[in-house]
């Protein structure tokens, strides 16, 4: 988008010269308070909206100069509430496009059931009508039927906001998974800077009036905002909501306070010294037991044990999570595990401390630099999905 305006017939200036550049195959975000222009913007793209001023190319073309059926055709839309046809069944809606297209019947059907499970949808729901789903389900429907005819840009406008919190968790889940797989371009509108921060590959933050105030990658959102709006916008825990764009690999983890149930007196003596206030317990499979006082060791009851609370998987989980554990936990250290839950060592919130400053450091580093160590730029749970970095 070059130097994009858009006035409406009654003066108002939806738009004010917003210059974008959109990265292909990933996630860009347009985040702002309502009626700061980001539903215009996104419908310029696919000209529901004509701009006043300024040229929007796609692939180095200028949209105006391409025929509007051929453009829409090449941008899935979805909106909040699905917008779905309520008298066509889900699989006739989501074979919507395809049918337009000229498909026979047959193939548009394949087409919908394949979509159907790639959204997570029960093909059992494939003869039913929008009514008779959640809204988190037809949500889903939504995607499919604008992924049916393959396009490779998809325009979503709010599309998770009319959903409780969970279900708009395993939306936004679902949307990163079929983003990986389908590599799309897709542009993504909400007022909610978590899930921005959440989806965003890019987001761009816009201020009532139709400014760009800031276009940044979600982890330079959080240390350095723009301007005093985009920090007020950003809210509380800028900080540790950044720590989730920080791996946990590299850790110092360690493992002399860490004993086997069966271990005997012998073997706890000839551990070396770690400074640890407790010892971890472990059963036969190396799965943690809990906390015990190295007194009361061997032979601790299990009840005697204090919990170890939840674990974090070593170098998949970001340091946020390590943190939290830490936290949490009673003793104050954080239990590390692989990805099978076996204990591979424990941590203080100390060690964890000197690891975010030397992240903070090393992050300023390749900022000044412009260096990128991440590819995605987008950190990563247990799951291998995006992190939970809301809230
Ligand atoms: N057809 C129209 N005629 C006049 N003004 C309009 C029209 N459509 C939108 N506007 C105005 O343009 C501005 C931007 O509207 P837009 O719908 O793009 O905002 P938004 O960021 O999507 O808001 P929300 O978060 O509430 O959906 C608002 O001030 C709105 O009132
Ligand atoms: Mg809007």
């Amino acid at each position: 988008m070059d130097s994009v305006t858009k006035r409406y017939p009654d003066g108002t200036v939806a738009v004010d010269r917003l210059s974008l550049e959109i990265p292909d195959r990933s996630i860009t975000v347009l985040v702002g308070p309502s009626g700061c222009g980001k539903t215009t913007t996104l419908r310029m793209i696919n000209r529901m909206v004509e701009p006043s001023e300024g040229t929007i190319l796609v692939d180095g073309v200028d949209i105006q100069k391409q025929p509007v059926n051929t453009l829409r055709r090449s941008m899935g839309y979805v909106i909040q509430n699905a917008g779905l046809f309520q008298h066509r069944t889900i699989a006739d809606n989501i074979a919507t496009v395809p049918r337009l297209l000229g498909w026979s019947k047959q193939k548009a059907r394949a087409r919908a059931e394949e979509l159907m499970e790639r959204v997570g949808l029960d093909a059992s729901l494939a003869k039913r009508y929008p009514y008779q789903l959640s809204g988190g389900q037809q949500q889903r429907v939504g995607v499919a039927r604008a992924l049916a005819a393959d396009p490779p840009v998809l325009l979503m406008d709010e599309p998770f906001s009319a959903v409780d919190p969970v279900v708009r968790k395993g939306l936004q889940e679902e949307l990163l998974r079929i983003q990986g797989e389908l590599g799309k371009t897709i542009i993504f509108v909400t007022h909610d800077i978590d899930e921005a921060i959440r989806l965003g590959t890019k987001v761009a933050v816009m201020r009532t009036g139709g400014h760009l105030a800031q276009f940044a990658e979600p982890a330079e959102l959080l240390s350095d905002p723009a301007d005093a709006f985009v920090e007020d916008f950003l809210g509380e825990g800028r900080g540790i909501r950044r720590l989730s764009f920080f791996p946990s690999e590299g850790l110092d983890l360690l493992t002399d306070p860490v004993v086997a149930v069966d271990a005997t007196a012998e073997q706890i003596a000839a551990r070396g010294a770690s400074g640890a206030p407790y010892l971890l317990v472990t059963d036969g499979d190396g799965k943690p037991l809990g906390w015990s006082e190295p007194g009361s060791l061997p032979g601790a009851a299990p009840e005697e044990l204090l919990a170890y609370g939840r674990p974090f998987v070593a170098g998949q989980d970001s340091l946020r999570v390590a943190l939290d554990c830490a936290v949490l936990s009673p003793t104050g250290w954080a239990v590390a595990v692989d990805g099978t839950g076996k204990v591979v060592g424990v941590v203080s919130q100390e060690t964890i401390g000197e690891a975010i400053r030397g992240a903070h450091a090393a992050g300023r580093t390749a900022e000044a630099t412009g260096r990128q160590d991440d590819s995605t730029g987008r950190p990563e749970d247990s799951t291998g999905r995006k992190a939970d970095v809301a809230g």
